[in-house]
């Protein structure tokens, strides 16, 4: 049996055996979303909570397809960038709803030295003209196969088992992303991941935000907080320098709510370097998981309170959508349509000794929560 079978096989009886009696959690209704080129079936599942809330996740890039969440006065809508097919999906370059891995953000040059051993990744961005590795390498996790199946607790748990030297990286690496949508209005992405040899792991969740509903808006007026009191400088190539600094006076400072578009065009370096906000913040230290970031809408009045028990945050407002790829209903998502917030460990940190490691090895466990709360006032 292929490991993917196993694992569907193992979840499915898990789920039952759980609840024997149980009738079909709303997750069990899967359909086919696409065909992958080679001809495998991608499955998107539905997941509904009391609320009238409903999340789409599909096997592809365990991407976040759609999430419906209702405005101040009771009306849904979608909050998110993407595609109504598959195909626009297998030729996205956005990242849009995916999970990404095994190192989301950038490396340096695309190099890394691990026990004394360098690897080479491709190098396939270039901010600034600088090339250097972002999101997993050119065919990271948001663009393979993996495998979904239902979970006993209304979400959806996807597995992807990436090969020794896939991408570059050492080690062959065994993930689990589950999503679940609770009865509180949450939407819970987590991830875990164990490997058979030293690697790296930061394992990140690109979610492209628009409260309002209407994407053809810009994101500018949304409120922002971010639980934040420090930030990573970078260089032209967004590449960190190393240095840890305070936010306070500077117009990265969002400790108290403000609204995006305020000071995203100010003279400080850090928003020319980044064209906008494209940067990754220190979140307040702490043991577990707290709230990292709270948007709010003030036409729709949706909010979106974001947990994590991650390190840092990159809010990145879509600088580099430029309304060239037609998505939903063949909207052409414009520049800062949309904000990203990506709970993550700090970018280059296998470059960068003072910074948390993101090594993984033999024996140990990958975590990561994000809890999504979705409200409306
Ligand atoms: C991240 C980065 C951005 C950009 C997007 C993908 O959020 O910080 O610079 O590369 O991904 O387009």
């Amino acid at each position: 049996m292929r490991p993917r079978d196993d694992f569907l096989l193992a979840i499915g009886r898990a789920a039952r055996h759980k609840d024997p009696g149980m009738s079909p959690t709303p997750a069990e209704s899967h359909k086919v979303f696409g065909t992958m080129p080679d001809g495998r079936e991608v499955k998107i599942f539905t997941l509904t909570n009391g609320h009238g809330l409903k999340a789409r996740v599909m096997e592809y890039g365990a991407i976040l397809v759609s999430m419906e969440t209702p405005d101040a006065a009771g009306q849904l809508a979608d909050l998110t960038h993407g595609y109504d097919t598959l195909e626009g999906w297998l030729a996205n370059t956005f990242y849009f709803g995916a999970t990404i891995g095994r190192f989301g953000n950038r490396i340096k040059d695309g190099k890394f030295t691990l026990d004394g051993k360098t690897h080479s990744l491709a190098n396939n961005n270039e901010p600034g003209g600088i090339p250097c590795a972002l999101h997993g390498g050119l065919r990271g996790f948001d663009k393979v196969l993996w495998a979904g199946a239902p979970t006993a607790a209304n979400g959806v748990a996807f597995r992807y088992v990436s090969a020794d030297g896939e991408e570059g990286y050492p080690g062959k690496l065994t993930v689990t992303v589950t999503y679940t949508l609770t009865e509180a209005n949450e939407l819970i992405w987590e991830a875990s991941a164990t490997t058979d040899a030293p690697t790296l792991v930061n394992l990140v969740h690109h979610t492209y935000w628009n409260l309002s509903g209407d994407p053809t808006t810009s994101t500018n007026d949304h409120e922002l907080m971010l639980a934040a009191p420090a930030f990573l400088p970078t260089d032209a190539g967004l590449i960190p320098t190393g240095v840890i600094a305070p936010v306070a006076g500077t117009p990265l400072d969002f400790t108290l709510p403000a609204v995006i578009g305020a000071r995203v065009e100010a003279d400080f370096e850090p928003l020319h370097f980044g064209g906008g906000y494209d940067h990754c913040w220190v979140l307040d230290a702490g043991p577990g998981v707290r709230l990292a970031a709270r948007v709010k809408d003030p036409k729709s009045g949706r909010v979106l309170e974001l947990s994590t028990d991650q390190p840092a945050i990159q809010f990145y407002g879509a600088n580099f959508l430029d309304g060239t790829s037609a998505g939903k209903q063949g909207v052409a998502y414009g520049r800062r349509s949309a904000l990203c917030l990506e709970t993550e460990g700090f970018p280059d940190s296998p470059n960068q000794p003072a910074f948390p490691s993101a090594v993984l090895r033999p024996g140990q466990t990958y975590r990561h929560v994000m809890i999504h709360k979705f409200s409306a006032e």
